[in-house]
């Protein structure tokens, strides 16, 4: 029987200590934070995610404009409006809500991004200094997670991890954080071979593939702590990438779906969010 990582919970105390923060610095600076997402096309997730976010960075204090974009946009049109972004002084915070149209290539457009209004941790500056062991902005799904295995006093050092899932929003960024805080890191993948027989070495199990109950109780070692970054909506119903019932009779800690790791991704963006204001902020302060 596992306890269950109580993601919602710990995302309210870290969204509470934001706005408070948040709150002094407006008075220091006399300036209001502002992240202004850019929306392409109307995929109804997306646009439900995007939803999530403005509405926490309004309880947070902090401004949050959205730009929508037609599907048609041109690759042109798309990075002249990040260029103007990037030189506003009044924007602190830059997320381009992916993913993108097919045509476009992602790793252009993110590129040219602020390094210093990347509240995502996507550009090349970004990944570069967390790859190297100096992080600076980390992808927000990756970041709270370990913020939630130090919260439950989880050991990471020393530990086997195995991630499952090779993005590079979540499974690349989350083996170097996990690296980072000396655990035994394992990435697997569509091509890995005899899945089960490593996920069943984890001692930590990170899961972020996007499919739904993949992973089950065959999978996972007695006494594992289960991470399940997967949201899958089937049937009206949300679901995971773990199936829940088969492995959490086998886990020592796991994260619910909902209210596991998707809090703690919305809490660490206002985070990061707070982080690009402050320094820019305090760039610009005499
Ligand atoms: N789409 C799904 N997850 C994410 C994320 O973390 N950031 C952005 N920008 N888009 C996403």
């Amino acid at each position: 029987m596992a306890v269950i990582l109580d993601g919602k919970a710990f995302a309210a105390e870290i969204r509470s200590e934001i706005k408070t923060t948040v709150d002094t610095l407006i008075e220091r600076f006399n300036v209001v934070p502002h992240l202004v997402v850019i929306l392409i096309g109307e995929d109804p997730a997306s646009q439900s995610y995007v939803k999530g976010k403005e509405s926490a960075c309004l309880k947070a204090g902090i401004k949050s404009s959205v730009i929508r974009m037609p599907i048609t946009v041109t690759e042109t049109e798309l990075l002249a409006k990040i260029t103007e972004l990037n030189a506003d002084r009044t924007v602190h915070g830059i997320l381009l809500q992916l993913p993108i149209p097919k045509r476009f290539d992602p790793d252009k457009i993110i590129a040219l991004i602020d390094k210093n209004k990347d509240v995502d941790g996507f550009t090349p500056e970004n990944v570069a200094a967390l790859t190297n062991g100096r992080p600076r902005l980390v992808p927000c799904t990756p970041l709270g997670i370990i913020k939630i295995l130090k919260k439950y006093a989880i050991p990471i050092a020393g530990k086997h991890c195995v991630i499952v899932g090779r993005s590079t929003i979540v499974g690349k960024p989350m083996a170097a954080l996990l690296l980072l805080e000396n655990g035994t890191v394992t990435i697997c993948h569509t091509k890995t071979v005899n899945l089960p027989a490593i996920t069943n070495q984890a001692d930590i199990l990170v899961v972020a593939v996007g499919q739904p109950k993949m992973i089950t109780g065959m999978h996972v070692k007695e006494g594992a702590v289960v991470i399940d970054v997967g949201i899958s909506k089937i049937d009206g119903v949300i679901s995971g990438d773990v199936d829940y019932e088969s492995v959490y009779p086998k886990a020592a800690f796991i994260t619910p779906v909902p209210g596991g790791v998707g809090p703690l991704t919305i809490a660490c963006l206002l985070e990061n969010c707070l982080k690009c204001y402050q320094t820019l902020m305090e760039e610009n302060h005499d």
